[in-house]
C-alpha cells in the first residue's frame, strides 16, 4: 500500500548529483526501500533553495520512470524533501493523480497514505471558498486544508496542520512541507508513521525498512500525533497541541536482511531463511529443564515472558478468538488446530475484515489473539479495536516491533523474529507465526494446567526434540528446489489448480492455492480434501492439476481414495507427502520429512511456496511485487 518518505536537514543542503547527499536522493532511495509495498506511481516534492520553491516531479508506473525523471533535472540544491509511492484508491494511476499534491499556492505539498473519507464534503467546502482542485484524489483536499487554515490567521504551518488534522475523518497518516516556513510536519491517524531524528536531521517513513540504515533508534507515531520539525528542531504533539514526551524504539533488524544477497527476487530469500527464521523463533523460548520436577513439561518449558495470562484469565474466558487476513488468517486456522488439540480450549478464527461488521457477541472475559505480519494491517487491527471496546484481552503475533497492533496488546505480544519481509507474498511470516502459536498454545496448557500435568511428553510426543529439530527438516526441503522446478515446468502452462488437504492440512491447501494466484496469476483453490466431491469435482478434467497434501496418519486412505477420485476423471495429481504413499497413477511426488502432526503444517508449506515461485518466475511476473497487491494494508 502508499509509501512515505520524507527528509529534512535542518539547515544544510546538499546538491543532488553533487557530491553530498541531497534531499532529494535521500527520498529517492527511501522510496526505493519501500517499492516492496505494492505500488502503481510515485513522487518527490522537494525545496529548491536557489528558487525559493517547491518542486514537484510524479510518474505514473515503477520507480525507474521517476528515477529517470529525476536524473534529467539540473543540479538543485535541497534540505527538504518528501517522495510517495501510491496504491491507488480514488483516480487512476496516472502522473497527475500521483502525489505530492500541493494546495493552490504551491508553497505546500503533501503525501498521504490512508483514506480520507469525508474528503468530497471537504472538498466542495474548500472549492466555495476558491480553492481549485486539479485531481479527483481524496488526497489533494488535505494541501487545500492547510492552505485554508494558514490564511484564516494559523499563526505557523504546524498549527494550520493540527487544525487540518482535526476537520479529517478515516484514515491517514500524512507528511506535509511549507516553502515560506521550511518546515515539515507528520500526522498520523491510522497508517503507521515512523522516524529517526538525529544530528538535527529528520528522516520520516512508513515503516523501518528505509530508516534502518540511518539509526536503529526509531520514533513510532502513535494515532491522533504530530510531529513537527523545523530549523533542526522537533516538536511532539498531539491533535489538541499538548506537547509529548518522545519513546525511542531500538529496532534490532539488521539493515543487510532487507537486500537480495544473490537470490534473484526477495521471495525466494525469504522462502530459504525459513530454517534460520525458524531457529530465531523458539530458540530463548523453549529451555530443556531436563532434571527439574517443578514444571508441568519435565523436559522443557516456554518462556514467553511477554504473554500475560494467567489460569483465571484462561478459565473465564473458555475460548479464544483470532482474527487475521489473508495468510496470517490461515496461520490462524492452523493455530486453532493446535490449541483444539493441545489445550481443549475451542478457538473462533474470524476474518478482521468481515469481523468489524459481524454481530458476534464480544465478552470483557474474552481472549483476542490477532495475527499480523505488518501489524499495520487496518482489518485486523479494527476488530481489536472493537474487543479493546468490550475491554477483552488482546494478545498478538506480529513481526514488526513497535506495529500498531503491539499497542493494542495488553496481554502481550510475540514476535515470529522473521526480519523484514520484502516480497508482498508471506513466506517466513507466515511459518514464523505458526511455530509462535504452537509455543502460546503450549505455553497455555502450562498456565491452565501447572498442577495437574507432570511428564517428559504431552500426547506422547517429546516437543523439545521436534521443535529443535524442525530448522534442520525445513533445511532439507530446500535442497528440492531443483525437483520442484522440474514439475513447475509441467504446469506453469494451466490456467487452473486445486488444492486439497485435510484436518490440519486444510489450512495449507488454502496458503498454497494462495501464494500461486498472489505471484502466478493463475486461478487455484483450495478445498478440505473432503469437500472435493460436493462441488470442485466438477472442475476436473486432463487440465486440472489437483495437488494433495498427503500424511501417513489416520485420514491418509480418505486422501487416497479422493486421490482415485480425480485420476477416475482424468486430473493430475501432484502429491506432497511424508511418506511413500502405496497408489499409483500420482504424476508428481514432493516427499519430505516427516514430524508431530501439529508441526507438520510448516514443513507442507515449503514445497508449495517453492512451486509457486517457479510457476510464476516461469511465467515471468512480477513476483516480489504482483500486480494490485500491496504489503501492508493500511486501509478498509
Ligand atoms: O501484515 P498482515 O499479516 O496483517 O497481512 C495480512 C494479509 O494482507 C497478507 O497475509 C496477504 O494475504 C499476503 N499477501 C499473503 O501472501
Amino acid at each position: 500500500m502508499c509509501g512515505i518518505i520524507g527528509f529534512s536537514s535542518g539547515g544544510n543542503a546538499g546538491y543532488n548529483q553533487g557530491n553530498c547527499e541531497s534531499s532529494i536522493d535521500i527520498v529517492l532511495n527511501g522510496l526505493k526501500s519501500l517499492e516492496y509495498r505494492g505500488y502503481d506511481s510515485s513522487g518527490v516534492a522537494y525545496y529548491d533553495e536557489t528558487e525559493n520553491k517547491i518542486k514537484s516531479i510524479k510518474k505514473s508506473g515503477k520507480l525507474v520512470n521517476l528515477s529517470a525523471e529525476l536524473s534529467c533535472i539540473k543540479p538543485v540544491k535541497s534540505n527538504i524533501a518528501i517522495g510517495h509511492i501510491r496504491w491507488a484508491t480514488h483516480g487512476k494511476p496516472t502522473d497527475v493523480n500521483a502525489h505530492p499534491h500541493s494546495d493552490c499556492s504551491g508553497n505546500i505539498a503533501i503525501v498521504h497514505n490512508g483514506i480520507i473519507e469525508n474528503y468530497a464534503v471537504l472538498k466542495n467546502k474548500l472549492i466555495v471558498k476558491g480553492h481549485k482542485f486539479i485531481t479527483p484524489t481524496d488526497s489533494e483536499v488535505i494541501a487545500h486544508l492547510i492552505e485554508d487554515y494558514m490564511k484564516s490567521g494559523a499563526k505557523t504551518f504546524y498549527e494550520a496542520v493540527r487544525l487540518a488534522s482535526l476537520d479529517l475523518s478515516g484514515a491517514f497518516a500524512f507528511l506535509a512541507m511549507n516553502a515560506d516556513e521550511k518546515s515539515i510536519c507528520a500526522v498520523k491517524y491510522g497508517p503507521p508513521l515512523v522516524m529517526v531524528n538525529k544530528d538535527k536531521e529528520i528522516y520520516f517513513a512508513s515503516d523501518v525498512s528505509p530508516l534502518i540504515q540511518y539509526s536503529d533508534e526509531v520514533i513510532y507515531l502513535k494515532n491522533s500525533e504530530i510531529a513537527y520539525f523545523k530549523d533542526g528542531l522537533l516538536k511532539l504533539t498531539d491533535f489538541k497541541g499538548k506537547t509529548l514526551n518522545k519513546t525511542v524504539t531500538k529496532i534490532d533488524w539488521d539493515a543487510s536482511r532487507a537486500v537480495k544477497t544473490g537470490f534473484s527476487h526477495f521471495m525466494q530469500k525469504e522462502i530459504f531463511e525459513q530454517p534460520s527464521c525458524l531457529l530465531d523463533a523458539f530458540s530463548s523460548r523453549i529451555v530443556s529443564i531436563k532434571n527439574s520436577s517443578d514444571s508441568f513439561f519435565s523436559g522443557f518449558k516456554i518462556m514467553l515472558e511477554d504473554v500475560r495470562l494467567t489460569k483465571k484469565d484462561i478459565d473465564k474466558a473458555g475460548r479464544i478468538i483470532i482474527t487475521a487476513c489473508g495468510s496470517s488468517y490461515y496461520a490462524g486456522l492452523v493455530i486453532k488446530y493446535i490449541t483444539e488439540t493441545l489445550c481443549g480450549i475451542p478457538v473462533i478464527v474470524e476474518y478482521g475484515s468481515e469481523f468489524r461488521y459481524e454481530n458476534f457477541p464480544v465478552s470483557k472475559n474474552d481472549i483476542f489473539i490477532g495475527i499480523s505480519q505488518s501489524g499495520e494491517t487496518a482489518d485486523t487491527n479494527s476488530a481489536l479495536e472493537i474487543a479493546k471496546e468490550k475491554k477483552a484481552g488482546i494478545l498478538s503475533i506480529t513481526n514488526v516491533p513497535g506495529s500498531q497492533i503491539t499497542t493494542m496488546s495488553d496481554k502481550g505480544v510475540i514476535y515470529t523474529h522473521a526480519g523484514p519481509e520484502i516480497g508482498v507474498a508471506s513466506t517466513k511470516a507466515f511459518t514464523t507465526q505458526i511455530m509462535c502459536g504452537l509455543l502460546l498454545a503450549l505455553r497455555i496448557k502450562e498456565i491452565k494446567d501447572a498442577a495437574a500435568v507432570a511428564g517428559k511428553n504431552l500426547h506422547g510426543v517429546n516437543f523439545f526434540d521436534e521443535i529443535v529439530n524442525l530448522p534442520k527438516k525445513a533445511e532439507q526441503i530446500l535442497f528440492l528446489n531443483d525437483s520442484i522446478k522440474e514439475i513447475a515446468k509441467k504446469y506453469y502452462k494451466n490456467t487452473n489448480f486445486l488444492y486439497l488437504g485435510r484436518g490440519i492440512l486444510y489450512p495449507i491447501a488454502l496458503e498454497g492455492a494462495l501464494k500461486l494466484k498472489e505471484i502466478s496469476y493463475i486461478h487455484a483453490e483450495g478445498y478440505p480434501a473432503g469437500e472435493m466431491k460436493h462441488g470442485p469435482i466438477a472442475l476436473v478434467d486432463e487440465n486440472m492439476p489437483v495437488l494433495f497434501l498427503l500424511s501417513n496418519n489416520m485420514l491418509a486412505p480418505k486422501t487416497i481414495s479422493n486421490i482415485e477420485e480425480i485420476k477416475a476423471r482424468g486430473g493430475k495429481v501432484i502429491a506432497v507427502a511424508d511418506y511413500e504413499p502405496d497408489i499409483d497413477g500420482i504424476s508428481d511426488i514432493i516427499k519430505i520429512p516427516t514430524t508431530v502432526e501439529v508441526l507438520s503444517p510448516i514443513l507442507y508449506t515449503i514445497p508449495l511456496q517453492i512451486l509457486a515461485y517457479h510457476i510464476a518466475a516461469l511465467k515471468g511476473t512480477d513476483i516480489d511485487q504482483p500486480r494490485n497487491l500491496a504489503k501492508s494494508v493500511t486501509v478498509e
